[in-house]
């Protein structure tokens, strides 16, 4: 028996896909995660046995993703060319895993899911499901099937009684999760266009957003988000979705940019983080305060973009970003502390910092009577540290 755990959504594609590796002459599984995507997921089992599978699996995840997904790649401030909190590219290597594990428990050889062939996603569902069992063997028909449109798929879908939403075709592709949410096609795949206002599907136009700032005060210990406002939170996942209401309603969050794929093209797609990009600022914030320069800047310049790539290219469990991981939680014991936001108009600003640790010395910066530098020890670092360019000076003599 050629048994199959398919990456199921519950959509169009990825319907069609069990009866079309049912004919094939699979046994198909799905698995559907709830990975923060805030959709009905009751009515999964029973679409996914209509369209021919023979048991539907859905998982509640939202907390491992939040803590082993989502958690590091905060702590390694990555965003892939500096601007994308690399939210799709984080489910995916999640999933895989269970995908990986349900293989095993089910016994089945194969693994299955909805992705084309030019995107990103592929390529990490795979390379992480190969990552965890090099044997595994990857389906995904959409690469190779017959239908060349949307109508092909939804007449296949009539034909065999496959229950489709009858709703109006959503001109965008979405993919939504806890971290964010990612938007393609329709007018966007112009990159000149400015996105319509009903491309955004979480955050408040910035337009239309609160005439007064919000402040926001967020505590780590440890390099983990613990508390908003004060308010204590035993589920990250709960304190990141808390935070996306807040941050949401100030259209903070928004980012419109053309990225290179993987695959070698590239496209334009917009997103909305807003709870992880106010995330991203708070922390830069306080390791900026608590961590010496050297380390600081060596996350910020040599970690950071190192990490975003990675997970992109679907690199999730190679091993040099478990050692990241390793590298950056060790910092992380140091990020303590609380940073204030102020939210206003699409903005999140920094407004506000402290740490039981900071090295922000108030007696050494001060430009008051409190100072208690020693003002003379700058004569002599600074005729120190000027030597290598005096003696250059004095061998290149030039005048100006
Ligand atoms: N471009 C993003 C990435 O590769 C998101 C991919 C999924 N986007 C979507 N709208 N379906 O991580």
């Amino acid at each position: 028996m050629n048994r199959v755990i398919l990456a199921y959504s519950g959509g169009l594609d990825t319907s069609i896909i069990v009866r079309w590796l049912k004919e094939r002459g699979f046994e198909v599984i799905t698995y559907t995660a709830d990975v923060g995507q805030k959709e009905e997921l009751t009515e999964i089992p029973e679409k996914a046995r209509k369209a021919g599978a023979v048991e539907a699996i859905v998982e509640d995840v939202r907390e491992e993703f939040a803590k082993d997904f989502c958690l590091p790649t905060l702590r390694a401030m990555a965003l892939y060319e500096k601007k994308y909190p690399l939210t799709a590219s984080l489910s995916r290597p999640l999933i895989s895993k269970k995908l990986v594990e349900y293989a095993k428990k089910h016994g089945a050889d194969y693994i299955a899911h909805g992705s084309t062939g030019k995107g990103n996603d592929q390529v990490r569902f795979e390379v992480s499901a190969w990552a965890l069992n090099p044997d595994i063997e990857v389906l995904a028909p959409v690469r190779e099937w017959e239908f060349k449109s949307r109508e092909q798929e939804i007449e296949y879908a009539m034909k065999y009684n496959i229950p489709i939403k009858a709703t109006k075709e959503n001109p965008y592709s979405i993919d939504k999760n806890l971290w964010g949410v990612s938007i393609e096609c329709g007018v966007l795949e112009d990159p000149y266009q400015e996105p319509p206002k009903d491309a955004y599907q979480i955050t408040t136009d910035p337009q239309d957003a609160p005439n007064t700032p919000e402040y926001v005060n967020i505590t780590f210990k440890e390099g983990i988000p613990i508390a908003i406002n004060g308010k204590e939170y035993s589920f990250l996942y709960r304190l990141i979705e808390d935070l996306n209401d807040i941050a949401s309603r100030h259209g903070v969050g928004r980012i419109d940019m053309v990225e290179n794929r993987l695959v070698g093209i590239k496209s334009r797609e917009i997103y909305e983080a807003p709870g992880a990009m106010c995330l991203y600022k708070a922390y830069d914030d306080l390791a900026a305060i608590v961590l010496d320069k050297y380390t600081y800047q060596y996350i910020i310049n040599h970690v950071s973009n190192v990490y975003a790539n990675l997970v992109y290219e679907g690199l999730w469990f190679s091993p040099l970003k478990e050692s990241l991981d390793a590298f950056n939680k060790n910092i992380a014991k140091y990020i303590n502390g609380d940073v204030r936001l102020k939210l206003y108009k699409g903005n999140i600003e920094v407004v506000g910092r402290r740490s039981t640790n900071a090295l922000y010395i108030e007696e050494l910066s001060t430009y008051t009577e409190k100072d208690t530098f020693d003002h003379r020890a700058g004569a002599m670092f600074t005729k120190v540290y000027g030597l290598p360019l005096k003696v250059f000076g004095r061998v290149n003599r030039r005048t100006r």
